[in-house]
C-alpha cells in the first residue's frame, strides 16, 4: 500500500473524506455500544508534541488504544529533538519502530521535512499554519447536527490563524462558503492558507455583517501558541472580536456555534453563548477522537469493506 499522510486539508479529496465520515459514524456507534474494534492490535503511534495539548494527545492515544494498538507520547522536552536533531534524522528512525506518527509543531515546514523522511503515514496535529484533524472532527459534527455542509455559510471571527486555514481549504472541497471578519492586519494571507485560488471565502470589515445568515459562527484563541509574545497587542487589536450573543443573534436562528478549545470566556466568545443551546464545542470536542480512530484506520489499512 502506498504511504499517505495527512498534512493539510487538502492532502484528501471529498470521496475520502466521506468514506472517513462513514467509517466514523460506525466506529463511533460501535463505541457508545462498548463492542470491541481492534483491527490495529500490535499496531504503534507515536506521538510527537512540540506544543501543549489536551484534546489532541488525549484523542489519538485514546484512539489508538481502543483500536487494539498502542501510543508512544514523545515531547521535545524529553527527547533528543529538543536538543538540535535533525528532523530528517529523527524521521528516519522514528519511523522504522512504529507504524503510524501524529506531529504537533511550529512552522508547517518542519512536518514536511518529517513527512519526506518517514516510511509511515505522518498525520499533523496541528502547525502554525493547519490543524486539519480538527476541522474533520467540526465537519462531522456540522452533519451531525445539521445534515450536508455544502452551499452552507460558515462564519470565522477572530484571527485568520491554523484553524481558519484549515476551514477555507475545506470550504473548497466541501463547496461552502466562509466569511471572515479578523482586525485589520489580521486578515487572510491566501498563500498561508494554502488555497487552490477559487472563491470560496469572502472578507468583511465588520464581525456583525460576517455573521449575517450564518449556519455556524465559530472563533478560537486570539493568540495561538508560539505567539505569546504578541498577547497584550493582540487583547487590544481584537477586543471587538468577541463572539456575544448580540453577535450571534445577527446569524441564522438555528446557527451553530463552535470552537476548537480551549475558550477564553470573555475574549474570543462570551460564556453566554459557549454554554448556550446554539454551542455544539463538546461534541465537536468528543468527535476529535472518532473521527481520528476512522483516519488513522484509513491511513494504516486502507478502504475496508466492514461496516
Ligand atoms: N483543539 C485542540 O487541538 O485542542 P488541544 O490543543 O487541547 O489539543
Ligand atoms: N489556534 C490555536 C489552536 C489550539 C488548538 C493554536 O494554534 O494555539
Amino acid at each position: 500500500m502506498q504511504i499517505r499522510h495527512f498534512l493539510q486539508f487538502k492532502d484528501f479529496d471529498r470521496l475520502e473524506f466521506e468514506y472517513l465520515f462513514d467509517r466514523t459514524r460506525w466506529i463511533k456507534n460501535e463505541f457508545k455500544q462498548y463492542r470491541r474494534y481492534w483491527p490495529l492490535t500490535d499496531r504503534t503511534l507515536a506521538m510527537i508534541f512540540e506544543k501543549h495539548s489536551t484534546r489532541t494527545r488525549l484523542s489519538f492515544e485514546a484512539g489508538m488504544h481502543q483500536l487494539g494498538g498502542s501510543a508512544i507520547y514523545l515531547s521535545t522536552r524529553d527527547t533528543q529533538l529538543g536538543r538540535g536533531e535533525p528532523v530528517e534524522d529523527a524521521a528516519r528512525v522514528i519511523s522504522r519502530m512504529v507504524d503510524i506518527i501524529t506531529i504537533r509543531t511550529h512552522e508547517h515546514q518542519i512536518i514536511e521535512r518529517f513527512a519526506e523522511n518517514s516510511r509511515v503515514p505522518v498525520i499533523n496535529g496541528l502547525t502554525d499554519e493547519y490543524h486539519p484533524c480538527q476541522i474533520l472532527a467540526d465537519i462531522f459534527t456540522f452533519i451531525e447536527h445539521r445534515g450536508s455542509i455544502t452551499g452552507k455559510t460558515i462564519t470565522w471571527i477572530g484571527d485568520s490563524n491554523n484553524v481558519c486555514n484549515t476551514w477555507l481549504q475545506a470550504a473548497e472541497i466541501f463547496d461552502f462558503n466562509v466569511h471572515v471578519s479578523t482586525p485589520p492586519g489580521y486578515e487572510v494571507e491566501p498563500e498561508r492558507a494554502g488555497l487552490y485560488g477559487t472563491d470560496h471565502y469572502e472578507q468583511f470589515v465588520s464581525p456583525h455583517d460576517a455573521v449575517k445568515d450564518a449556519d455556524l459562527v465559530t472563533t478560537d484563541v486570539w493568540t495561538s501558541m508560539g505567539f505569546e509574545d504578541e498577547l497584550d497587542t493582540r487583547k487590544n487589536d481584537f477586543a471587538d472580536f468577541c463572539v456575544d450573543a448580540e453577535m450571534m443573534a445577527c446569524a441564522k436562528k438555528e446557527a451553530l456555534f463552535m470552537h476548537c478549545l480551549p475558550a477564553h470566556r470573555g475574549e474570543e466568545v462570551d460564556a453566554e453563548v459557549i454554554d448556550g443551546p446554539q454551542s455544539v464545542v463538546w461534541d465537536e470536542a468528543e468527535n476529535r477522537l472518532h473521527t481520528q480512530k476512522a483516519l488513522m484506520e484509513y491511513l494504516l489499512l486502507g478502504r475496508i469493506s466492514v461496516r
